[in-house]
């Protein structure tokens, strides 16, 4: 059994070569050059670690952990230009560093990208490795929308924000799971108790990400400090510091203006109602949730480890 670390380091060896012809340069560089930022390959060491939950790795769990890192950056990409995100990785965005035009082919064709990795896929898994893939994507999709959608709405409420991480984010690490499951060879109720671990710390990790938007250090997270609260994003801080009726007016008159203190202004009202207790609360309610589906896996719990250790990351982590 490796660790996070191994995992990631032995992906990384082959995932950081060349993935793009070199013409036409301008449509390519840009792929290229956001592959190279790095990034902390989360979802290709669950597909190789839910894998190895089972047995030895497979060869063939390495071009799906591809696939699904090269769709995660093709998600990034166009979720840059819907965030208008400055940063990425403490990087320059394709849109920002090229144009919107370039960062929607680029990222359309680093999706294609992830298919022809999965091709690689033996006959006699692709079928069922397209239908998760396929899914997940359609999901992810409907995921950003609600994202967007809020952005404009007064009344979401935690439900709707849970139901919309979950699609957007959690999906995406479940699936990632029980694709390195499916190819070790495990059987369906383990391949499922292994999905519901990874949508639960799915949660755990957008609830992370978005309390470190806003009190994060941006040295660390290479992303703009504040974006989600400039974007008006309906996360978890918003809708729990709205909870009390006083706040809830200050926080509407702040998210209708564009002032330059409107970040600071927002973050003192979220340091007022305690909304980094609440995270961590959340963080671990979904963390424990998370943990006990791995418990049910019927494999011996030291194979289990290195995914416990990996869960525990995701929720501390602080880029
Ligand atoms: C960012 O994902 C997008 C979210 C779903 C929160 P990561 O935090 O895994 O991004 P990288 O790949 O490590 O940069
Ligand atoms: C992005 O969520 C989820 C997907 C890319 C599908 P966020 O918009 O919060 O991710 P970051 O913060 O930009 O990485
Ligand atoms: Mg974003
Ligand atoms: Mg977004
Ligand atoms: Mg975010």
């Amino acid at each position: 059994m490796q660790s996070f670390e191994t995992l990631s380091k032995q992906f990384a060896e082959r995932f950081e070569t060349r993935h793009f012809p070199e013409q036409p340069d301008s449509l390519y560089a840009p792929n290229e050059y956001f592959l190279k930022l790095g990034g902390k390959r989360i979802r290709p060491v669950l597909c190789l670690m839910g894998n190895e939950l089972f047995d030895e790795i497979i060869p063939d769990t390495w071009h799906a952990a591809t696939a699904i890192e090269l769709f995660h950056n093709f998600t990034l990409i166009h979720d840059d230009i819907m965030d208008k995100a400055p940063l990425r990785r403490g990087k320059q965005t394709i849109h920002t560093k090229y144009n919107e035009s370039t960062a929607l082919l680029a990222g359309d064709v680093m999706m294609v990208k992830a298919y022809e990795y999965l091709n690689k896929i033996p006959a006699n898994y692709l079928n069922k490795v397209l239908t998760i893939f396929n899914r997940t994507a359609v999901e992810v999709c409907e995921g950003q929308q609600l994202d967007m959608d809020y952005e404009s709405r007064e009344d979401v409420n935690m439900n709707d924000y849970l139901r919309m991480i979950g699609l957007k984010t959690s999906v995406a690490l479940a699936a990632s799971l029980k694709i390195g499951a499916l190819l070790g060879g495990a059987g369906e109720r383990n391949q499922n108790l292994l999905y519901e671990f990874g949508k639960k710390l799915g949660i755990a990790f957008q609830v992370q990400d978005d309390y470190l938007d806003a009190f994060g250090d941006g040295s660390k997270t290479g992303k703009q400090v504040g974006g989600d609260i400039l974007a008006n994003k309906k996360t978890f801080l918003l809708i729990h510091a709205k909870e009390s009726p006083s706040h809830k007016k200050e926080l509407d008159r702040l998210m209708k203006t564009n002032a330059a203190d409107k970040v600071e202004k927002v973050l003192a009202v979220y340091n007022d109602c305690k909304t980094g207790e609440w995270a961590l609360e959340l963080t671990n309610k979904y963390f424990n949730e998370a943990l006990n589906h791995l418990d049910d896996i019927a494999v011996l719990s030291k194979r289990k480890e290195p995914l416990k250790e990996v869960a525990l990351f995701l929720v501390k982590r602080d880029h």
